[in-house]
């Protein structure tokens, strides 16, 4: 029987965004179109300005996506084929992959079981003397305590490269995330909680030689027309795309405080139920790119909310040394790093934007206390 259901609590609504900036956005889109700038120019070089400031970071640098951020920051950092970077297992796949594609080797890491974020731990039975880097993931929006991570990397002399590409305007012990003055990188996928109108991404930094770099690597390492220092890429950032965002960031904190708002209403609805809402850890600031629960009946609870029209995802469910692509670098497969691998199974992030409806909330919450596994 086709029934109607009362609410539908999609996973993210980037229309219901696009509707409340609409006019804003398409004055900024036929503003590049006039300006026939597509690539360079004032719309990206104006971005870049307002990101840097807004971060709190010397230089900001536009790129063409997080997973571009990424790979230039590594080869900004003087990563190379036959080193090794550590990286958290539990991840998006990006993170890894980047690393891969300057032709250094990604060693998986466990993860904490409360915040989910690199276990130094983990890394240092990693280490080994090729070990040259280590990518802490301020995953899901909640912002890392870097304090150990900087010891580890100071005694080993590896370098850190920060991914907050689900983390921006987040904060910890009152700094930005990306205002450490290392070299951060940044999504603006369009589904991030600054999405741009399709793939763009960032690097902050306070390195004047880094941010030199960085620029270089993105336009095919060149300082000037015809001319080629280095050996680059095209990774460059869009004027739409920085147009877009441009329009985009005055709201940001305030998309960030009601991600926020919703999150503490499902997190005190739902201590006590069954499910297992994020801790937010004292001195950090969580922005709520996702908001991930645990379920020990995970698979059940999905599909009972599905059917009350409760959309709902899993961040991630394979862990990146056993996806398959990884397999050729011979990982030990299933127990090697058990956190990442229970968390894999027990997972579950709920819709979470900015826009949600109390109604919806309100809906979601009682659908998952009513649930009885
Ligand atoms: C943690 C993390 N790192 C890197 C990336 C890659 O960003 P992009 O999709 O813009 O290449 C993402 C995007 O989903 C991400 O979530």
């Amino acid at each position: 029987m086709n029934t109607t259901l009362a609410i539908e609590v999609p996973f993210l609504d980037l229309k219901t965004q696009y509707c409340a900036v609409e006019a804003e956005v398409n004055r900024a889109i036929a503003d590049v179109l006039e300006s026939a700038q597509f690539v360079g120019g004032p719309f990206v070089e104006r971005f870049e300005q307002e990101f840097a400031s807004y971060i709190g970071a010397k230089y900001a640098i536009g790129v063409s996506s997080g997973t571009s951020a990424l790979e230039l920051a590594l080869k900004a950092a003087g990563i190379e084929p036959g080193d090794e970077v550590l990286v958290p297992a539990n991840s998006f796949f990006a993170t890894a992959e980047a690393v891969s594609n300057v032709g250094a080797k990604p060693v998986f890491s466990d993860v904490n079981p409360s915040t989910f974020h690199l276990d130094i731990a983990s890394a240092e039975r990693m280490l080994t003397s090729q070990t040259r880097a280590i990518i802490p993931v301020h995953l899901y929006g909640r912002a890392m305590d870097l304090r150990q991570v900087a010891e580890f990397a100071a005694a080993h002399r590896l370098q850190i490269i920060e991914d907050a590409a689900q983390a921006h305007g987040s904060v910890r012990d009152g700094i930005k995330v990306g205002a450490s003055g290392r070299l951060t990188c940044f999504s603006f996928y369009p589904g991030k909680n600054l999405g741009a109108y399709g793939d763009a991404g960032a690097v902050t930094t306070d390195d004047a030689e880094q941010a030199r770099k960085l620029r270089l690597l993105r336009d095919h390492g060149s300082p000037a027309k015809y001319r080629h220092s280095v050996i680059g890429t095209n990774a460059r950032l869009d004027s739409i795309q920085a147009a877009v965002l441009s329009i985009k960031l005055p709201y940001l904190d305030d998309w960030n405080q009601l991600r926020r708002k919703h999150a503490a209403n499902l997190s005190s609805a739902l201590t006590g139920s069954p499910v297992t809402p994020p801790e937010v850890p004292a001195g950090s600031e969580h922005v709520f790119h996702l908001f991930v629960v645990r379920s020990r009946q995970r698979d059940a609870l999905r599909s009972y909310l599905s059917a009350k029209g409760i959309a709902t995802g899993i961040h991630y469910p394979v862990p990146l040394h056993l996806t398959e692509a990884y397999q050729q670098l011979g990982y030990p497969g299933k127990g090697a790093l058990p956190v990442t691998e229970q968390l894999a199974e027990e997972i579950v992030s709920l819709p979470m934007f900015a826009e949600l409806a109390d109604e919806q909330i309100e809906y979601t919450i009682d659908a998952i206390r009513n649930f009885a596994g």
